[in-house]
């Protein structure tokens, strides 16, 4: 059978489309290649986010193209996800060698395409059409290359997003808030955990609004068919989000030892939300809260829906309830009309909440958002001596933070070899710092207590051999978090 080659730009969700790609070609028979080079397919699963992503990969299409026509090799090329979807038929007048073109709500498609495809029924395929249900449609998952379970699963909850922002394509790349029912989230999760993943990260543009938008026929968005209509649950006087049952729901599975989630908007922070994070062990002390701007001119510009004051708000309320939570946001410089007033007031908002990691974005501008056709487009130059200050910034407050945790004792996940030195393996913490350590690949997958020796640049490098203790068996989810709170050394 053929072999494909997937590559991925971009964000967890794409991330998790490749595997789901990737699952379903095996399923049907097909091989995965190791390089490019090998495969008689090559599919590039793009990011439309900002306009460096698509040139890259169609800077990488051209290049594939180029190498096919000197070579002669007849290898099938294919768009799938977010350019696929925002340029569509575009892309084959741009790239003539291209042979498919699969948006964002078809990629469970991809097997079906390409077989016609080989077979000669079709010459050319686009298919951006949406789909009713697609939003379902990402639930294999694959083994690692030794066959064993990833320690870290992906989990799709959610396609879409209503929200709107300013500057962001992501409304046209992946259409409306559309979300699984809890069930077969739950059946998914309840799987992966029989496998032997310990962790699920939970997948989607936006989250904390999971469940809001109405599902088929009017029933609340996570209710599956034939499922009895649901009581209000309120935990603490606050009525509790779907997303926030969903949390729940993923809680009780056996075996799921953590719990986290991205991407969310910060209005989704609610007290049901925030009160989850105090008494649900197995949600990590984690959480990703995507400020943008620290002036609430530029915020209201963006159309963000919440002000500095809010966004401040949800920090003290977090770090009220996980003193020690581990805390990134992204942050976008030079949006349209930003004076260097506005910047300041980012900068300081930096320095005053203290993230322990930004992603730092320079503003591009994307087609067909209001954004894009907004007076006082920065100066490239400006955009750049902005992002360079902000860099600066956020790393010197990063070092601190990481620098901090040298001589604590942390709780780590361990998620196998360091991608940059082999020989020795990685884990995280559960506020999401990555710690390097002397292992060996049997810890892979265990819950283990390092000892914070050294921090280098975003990373913490551990000595499990002080504390001595790999466990015979994984703490309980919920007395691992008590100890957490008996010690003050919460990552
Ligand atoms: N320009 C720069 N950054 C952007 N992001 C989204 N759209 C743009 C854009 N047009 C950033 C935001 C978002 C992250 C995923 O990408 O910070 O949170």
């Amino acid at each position: 059978m053929p072999s494909v080659y997937i590559k991925t730009y971009g964000c967890q969700m794409n991330v998790r489309d490749s595997e789901a790609v990737a699952a379903q070609l095996l399923a049907r028979g097909y091989t995965l290649a190791t390089s490019e080079d090998q495969a008689d397919i090559v599919l590039l699963n793009t990011c439309s986010v900002r306009d460096h992503a698509e040139q890259t990969a169609l800077n990488k299409m051209r290049s594939l193209a180029a190498d096919l026509r000197r070579t002669g090799r007849e290898v099938i090329l294919g768009f799938l996800g977010c350019m696929a979807q925002s340029r569509g038929e575009e892309l084959l007048q741009q790239l003539p060698a291209v042979d498919l073109v699969l948006g964002t709500q078809k990629l469970h498609r991809t097997a079906d395409y390409l077989d016609e495809l080989l077979r000669g029924v079709r010459t050319k395929v686009v298919d951006t059409r949406p789909e009713p249900g697609s939003e379902s449609a990402i639930r294999e998952h694959l083994a690692a290359a030794d066959g064993s379970a990833p320690v870290t699963a992906y989990v799709s909850i959610m396609q879409g997003c209503n929200q709107h922002c300013t500057f962001c394509i992501v409304p046209q790349t992946r259409g409306p808030e559309r979300s699984r029912p809890i069930s077969d989230i739950v059946a998914e999760c309840r799987q992966l955990a029989a496998r032997g993943v310990k962790e699920i990260m939970l997948l989607g543009q936006i989250v904390t609004s999971y469940g809001r938008r109405p599902g088929l026929n009017g029933r609340p968005g996570w209710l599956g068919a034939g499922e009895a209509w649901p009581q209000p649950q309120t935990v603490s006087g606050s009525e509790l989000s779907p997303f926030v049952r969903l949390l729940e729901a993923v809680h009780t599975i056996d075996g799921i030892e953590r719990i986290r989630f991205t991407a969310p908007h910060p209005k989704g922070y609610g007290d049901d939300l925030i009160h989850a994070y105090g008494r649900l062990p197995k949600l990590v002390e984690s959480a990703h809260v995507p400020v943008q701007s620290g002036s609430n001119r530029i915020l209201k510009l963006m159309r963000r829906g919440y002000t500095r004051e809010r966004f401040l708000e949800i920090i003290r309320k977090l770090r009220a309830v996980q003193p020690g939570i581990g805390l990134s946001t992204d942050i976008i410089v030079g949006f349209p009309g930003e004076t260097e007033e506005d910047f300041q007031q980012t900068l300081a908002l930096c320095q005053e909440v203290e993230f322990d990691q930004v992603f730092l974005f320079k503003y591009s501008p994307r087609r067909n958002t209001p954004a894009a056709s907004m007076p006082d487009a920065l100066p490239p130059t400006v955009i750049e001596e902005r992002h360079a200050r902000a860099a600066e910034l956020i790393n010197a407050i990063a070092r601190r933070r990481y620098a901090a945790m040298v001589g604590k004792t942390v709780q780590i996940l361990v998620e196998g070899p360091s991608k940059k030195n082999p020989h020795r393996m990685m884990g995280r913490t559960r506020c999401n710092k990555i710690v390097v350590f002397e292992g060996s690949p049997r810890h892979r997958g265990q819950l283990m207590d390092v000892r914070i020796v050294r921090a280098g640049s975003y990373t913490l490098y551990g000595d499990p051999a002080i504390v001595g203790l790999v466990p015979e068996e994984p703490p309980l989810p919920g007395a691992d978090k008590r100890d957490k709170v008996s010690h003050p050394v919460v990552l």
